[in-house]
């Protein structure tokens, strides 16, 4: 058993020493925040990291999501996933919009492209799916069906930084994509978000917005939220963005010694990641069905009682919490899949810094209670 916790994930930081000349600097021109110099530099790196032309950066990824669906006026009903962080959703009811649950794809555990058009009514207006644990969504068959319905797309691509798909970044389809760098994210700025953007002049509007709808001194165009990312975060997010590729490397380690580990393991799976796109190995989620000898809650304990805490993401499900149970969309025959992935699903622990020691641990308290007798 681990003296120390385990936990699901473990923030990267940078060696603290690199992040002293960031501090000095900040400290030597004053300027903490409104689009200081770190967060220009951060801006434009990002935009070339991610190969992508505008993004605007925020103070987290929920001011980001609230900001982009105001960004695009978008009114009425949001068909959206029920198996993702309630943030998702929160920004809909924030905006005064009516979420409306579609079931996930069993194989992705994303929203079922194939079940969207059944929850399209007069009243929609857009979609807002979750590129869940990182794994892209069906982006092709959403658009056909925008298109088809006039309906906007708002990507939460808070678990997908990074992802790139044949034509390249994943966050470049939909309307706006929006990204989270919480601490608990493959890259993070401690908290942080952002807007990608197609154009430059969304990229203004989301700008105005995220600054209290202010253009100059005497102008104001919208009623704005204060969502701006400090100066140091910026410069945090500067230097994180240098080791994110090793970051990214080292979970990848994980990842492939997890599913090896638990290969043939009864009543456990392991979700496959897509073929179509690059990974991030964000999350390490497992299904526990029943004819492995443990439940899910139980093995979420045995895993606890030797110090290891993994998490039941995403269970709940969205539509189970009380601000969404009375939806109509949230009615359980609606979300079976959801429902039961959400019953089975644990997420392993997996950051950069999992030893080998505790992975095969992990995997190994795993496969220990599954060779027991039921
Ligand atoms: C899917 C999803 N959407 C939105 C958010 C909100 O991001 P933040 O915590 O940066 O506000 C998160 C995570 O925190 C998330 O996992």
């Amino acid at each position: 058993m681990s003296d120390k916790p385990v936990f699901v994930t473990k923030p990267d930081l940078p060696p603290l020493e690199e992040f002293i000349p960031y501090l000095e600097k900040i400290w030597e021109t004053s300027i903490l925040t409104n689009g200081g110099p770190f967060h220009k530099q951060l801006e434009k790196a990002l935009c070339d990291y991610l190969q992508v032309d505008h993004i605007a950066l925020f103070a987290n990824g929920t001011l980001a999501l609230m900001t982009a669906l105001k960004a695009l006026k978008v009114s009425g009903e949001v068909i959206t996933t029920p198996y993702s962080f309630v943030a998702t959703t929160h920004a809909l009811l924030w905006n005064g919009l009516t979420p409306v649950f579609v079931d996930i794809d069993p194989d992705t555990l994303n929203l079922d492209a194939k079940k969207l058009e059944t929850a399209i009514t007069p009243t929609t207006a857009a979609i807002m799916p979750v590129h869940c644990y990182g794994n892209p969504c069906d982006v092709s068959a959403i658009k056909e069906i925008a298109d088809k319905y006039n309906l906007q797309v708002i990507y939460d691509a808070a678990h997908a930084f990074g992802v790139r798909d044949q034509g390249g970044s994943i966050l470049r389809h939909g309307d706006l994509s929006i990204l989270s760098f919480h601490a608990t994210k493959v890259f993070n700025t401690l908290e942080g978000g952002a807007i990608i953007c197609p154009d430059a002049e969304t990229k203004q509007r989301v700008d105005h917005l995220k600054n209290f709808g202010i253009v100059d001194q005497l102008t104001v165009v919208a009623a704005g939220i204060n969502g701006k990312m400090n100066e140091i975060c910026a410069a945090f997010g500067l230097l994180q963005l240098e080791n994110v590729d090793d970051a990214i490397a080292s979970r990848r380690k994980v990842d492939e010694m997890y599913r090896e580990l638990l290969r043939g393991i009864p009543g456990i799976q392991c979700i496959e990641l897509s073929d179509r796109a690059s990974a991030n190995y964000s999350y390490f989620p497992i299904l526990v069905d029943e004819n492995y000898v443990l439940s899910r809650d139980g093995l979420y304990d045995r895993l606890k009682q030797n110090n290891i805490l993994a998490r039941r993401y995403f269970y709940p499900l969205i539509s189970e919490y009380p601000m969404y149970s009375r939806l109509p969309s949230s009615k359980t025959e609606n979300l079976a899949v959801s429902l039961r992935v959400s019953e089975q699903v644990l997420c392993l622990p997996i950051y950069s810094a999992l030893t080998d020691v505790e992975c095969r641990e992990v995997a190994g308290i795993v496969a220990e209670e599954g060779q027991r007798l039921r």
